[in-house]
């Protein structure tokens, strides 16, 4: 459907979108951007689709944001046109998304990682916040989301210096879920996914939007909306499903209803 800079797939319930600038290591322009957000858009309201996989190539999920794009850039323009807000689109997206992450996360590439809910590396995969060396900072949460994933000691080294962490850095530091082989990660990210999407998508979609609650309110808030989002569940008819196939030792079929 008219993309250029990424590809747009699906498996079953699962929608796959793969970064497609091969000769940029997937850098990031607002072309690219701008056709993420469609297929965002796209995904997020068809009924079909219960979850999206976002990848990259084997050498680099993305190395950030299209520098060459930005060199030219100045400040009355950025502003006026709020640019890096369209980026935002993505921790928006409702359903789960599932960044499988080889090679390349920099910048604006390790920041759309971090918007997704899991995060699987391969173990080739390099993340870091480098635009403190191009005498920029990171604008898409990049200073927000890692202190939150890494803590302060290790996102102020990385956002200070410019430092990349290995995988398996990223991996005992918490910034990723499981670290997988290289030539695994396209089946691992799609079992994942296939998983999330044979259950109650009410409730996965719960399920997102409480833990992120977290990262927005105060405990007992959080355990309120938590409580409250727990008890609408009891409306559903996969509750219903889901609970009386345990009775009946046989597995649910949700319907997500
Ligand atoms: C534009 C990029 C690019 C980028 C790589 N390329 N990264 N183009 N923007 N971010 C291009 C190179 O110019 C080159 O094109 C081609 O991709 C291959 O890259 P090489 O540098 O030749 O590859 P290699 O030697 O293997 O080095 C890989 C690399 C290096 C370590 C990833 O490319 C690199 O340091 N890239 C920049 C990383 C970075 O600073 N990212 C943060 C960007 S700022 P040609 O045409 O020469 O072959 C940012 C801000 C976010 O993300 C703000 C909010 C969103």
């Amino acid at each position: 459907m008219g993309y250029e800079n990424i590809l747009v797939e699906t498996n079953g319930r699962v929608g796959v979108i793969t970064l497609h600038r091969p000769k940029a290591l997937n850098a990031l322009n607002s072309a690219l951007i701008a056709e993420l957000n469609r297929a965002l858009d796209g995904f997020e309201t068809d009924a079909g689709i219960s979850t999206v996989i976002l990848t990259g190539s084997e050498r680099a999920f993305a190395a950030g944001a299209d520098i060459k794009e930005m060199q030219g850039l100045g400040f009355p323009g950025t502003y006026s046109d709020d640019f890096i807000t369209s980026w935002e689109r993505l921790s928006r997206f409702r359903k789960p998304a599932i960044a499988a992450v080889a090679g390349y996360a920099l910048g604006g590439g390790c920041e759309l990682a971090m918007m997704c809910d899991i995060l699987l590396a391969a173990d080739n995969a390099r993340f870091g916040q480098p635009e403190i060396q191009l005498g920029i900072i990171p604008g898409a949460g990049g200073s927000q989301r890692l202190t939150r994933a890494v803590g302060k000691a290790k996102a102020m080294e990385m956002c200070l210096t410019g430092r990349t962490l290995t995988a398996s850095e990223a991996d005992m530091y918490g910034l990723v879920s499981r670290v997988v082989p290289l030539a695994d990660l396209p089946a691992e990210a799609m079992k994942v996914a296939e998983t999330i999407a044979n259950l109650s998508l009410p409730s996965v979609m719960m399920a997102k939007e409480s833990v992120n609650r977290a990262f927005e309110t105060t405990l007992s808030e959080g355990i309120r909306f938590e409580r409250r989002l727990f008890q609408a569940l009891f409306a559903t008819l996969d509750q219903k499903e889901g609970m009386g196939a345990f009775a009946e030792k046989r597995s649910p079929n949700f319907n997500n209803r």
